[in-house]
């Protein structure tokens, strides 16, 4: 039997070029395996039968929206997790999980390698291959753009000459990653920082200055994950879709930032994440009710590192299992209900309710009924600020 390779199929030219291209430049048999995150757009039987019409021995498709979107998204916001405080990591959650279903058909029919249709200058590169180094040492990775010199016209060519069933989709300037958490857009006339953002760039968005009256939306948590929205029960796959729809129709979760990928290039990046960026705003302004004032302040800088090991590839590692640790820890007591306003663009938290809340009114309160004794407070700065004071009579010897 001749050896073969497990490829991440995404149906498009590079990786359908790319199954002949691997068979020639390595004599491999080659898998194709195409795994449903959410990226919508074309039928997944449609795909699997191209990639065996481009010479896949077998072509595999799997259905992972539900494991996405509980075992990769639900960890990520329970971190609140945003790369540069703006960017909710679509693309560098679904890499794992990507990756997992590779080594496993890989294990399953007997490949001793794997492949991706990734450039040398991105991070994607490094997430798929980290994540199988992590699962299946034994396997080998194979990146044909990168490292077998298949470039965009010889793809072209190569798919006229072979007479390969792939239209070419209308001329479209974007790099674009989609699945359920968000879409990602780059290149084209993006890579000018200055150039703001064209009408075709957005998909799940509507124009945020469209005046839409503004709406309401419930979103209850349980432990950290959203379990209802307005009322009626959700799994976390619905409750991202329907809020991508809700929140999407207001414009909410444009991002547009200056972007610093792991192999050191700066970036530009367009995002379109409704559900992320509201369910993020809901879920950490429910911690802030719930969560006790240091646990808060130190989760914060665990929530940073969090979501730079997954933005560097790091997803199985022994740190990030580590922090998730601490992180699931945290949720305990992350339920209740948020209200979040979406009008204009923007998803704003105005109302939230726990019986886990730490807020006590009596304590909170400036009007009659105030159990916060205030006498208290005159030796309390007293002490705490002794520090200081002693440190500016030292400086006032000088
Ligand atoms: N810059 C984002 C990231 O590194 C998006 C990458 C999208 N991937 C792609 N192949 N277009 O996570």
């Amino acid at each position: 039997m001749s050896e073969r390779v497990v490829l991440a199929y995404s149906g498009g030219l590079d990786t359908s070029v790319g199954i002949g291209w691997l068979k020639d430049a390595t004599g491999k048999e080659v898998i194709a395996l195409a795994v449903d995150v959410g990226q919508g757009g074309e039928n997944m039987d449609d795909i699997r039968q191209r990639a065996l019409d481009c010479g896949a021995v077998e072509a595999i498709v799997v259905d992972a929206k539900d494991e996405f979107a509980q075992d990769f998204v639900m960890p990520a916001l329970k971190a609140n997790a945003l790369y540069q405080k703006r960017y909710p990591l679509v693309s560098a959650l679904s890499r794992p999980l990507i990756a997992k279903h590779l080594a496993r058909v890989a294990g399953e029919l007997g490949a001793n390698s794997v492949a991706h249709g990734c450039t040398g200058k991105g991070n994607d590169q490094v997430r798929f291959e980290s994540a199988v180094a992590a699962l299946a040492p034994e396997l080998t990775s194979i990146a044909p753009i990168r490292d077998l010199a298949l470039t965009r016209d010889k793809a072209i060519a190569y798919a006229e000459e072979h007479g390969l069933p792939i239209k070419q989709s209308k001329k479209n300037p974007y790099s674009i990653d989609k699945n359920v958490w968000g879409r990602t857009v780059e290149t084209g006339p993006l890579e000018d920082p200055w150039n703001a953002p064209e009408d075709d760039v957005w998909e799940y968005t509507s124009d945020p200055a469209a005046g839409l009256p503004g709406e309401d939306v419930v979103i209850t948590f349980s432990e950290g994950i959203p379990v209802a929205i307005n009322g009626k029960a959700v799994t976390p796959l619905a409750a991202i879709e329907q809020l991508n729809v809700l929140a999407g129709a207001h414009g909410v979760g444009r991002v547009d930032i200056m972007e610093d990928r792991l192999v050191g290039i700066k970036s530009r990046e367009v995002y379109e994440v409704p559900a992320a960026l509201t369910l993020i705003n809901a879920h950490e302004e429910l911690e802030n009710l719930v969560l006790e004032r240091d646990l808060g302040r130190y989760k914060a800088k665990v929530e940073s590192d969090w979501a730079n090991l997954i933005y560097d590839g790091l997803w199985f590692s022994d740190l990030k299992s580590s922090l998730d640790s601490f992180i699931n820890h945290t949720q305990a007591h992350v339920s209740g209900d948020v209200r979040v306003r979406l009008e204009g663009g923007k998803a704003t938290v105005t109302g939230r309710k726990s019986e886990q809340s730490l807020y006590d009114f009596d304590l909170a309160t400036y009007d009659t009924g105030d159990t916060f004794d205030q006498s208290h407070a005159k030796g309390f700065i007293e002490i705490w600020s002794m520090p200081s004071k002693i440190s500016a009579r030292r400086q006032a010897r000088k």
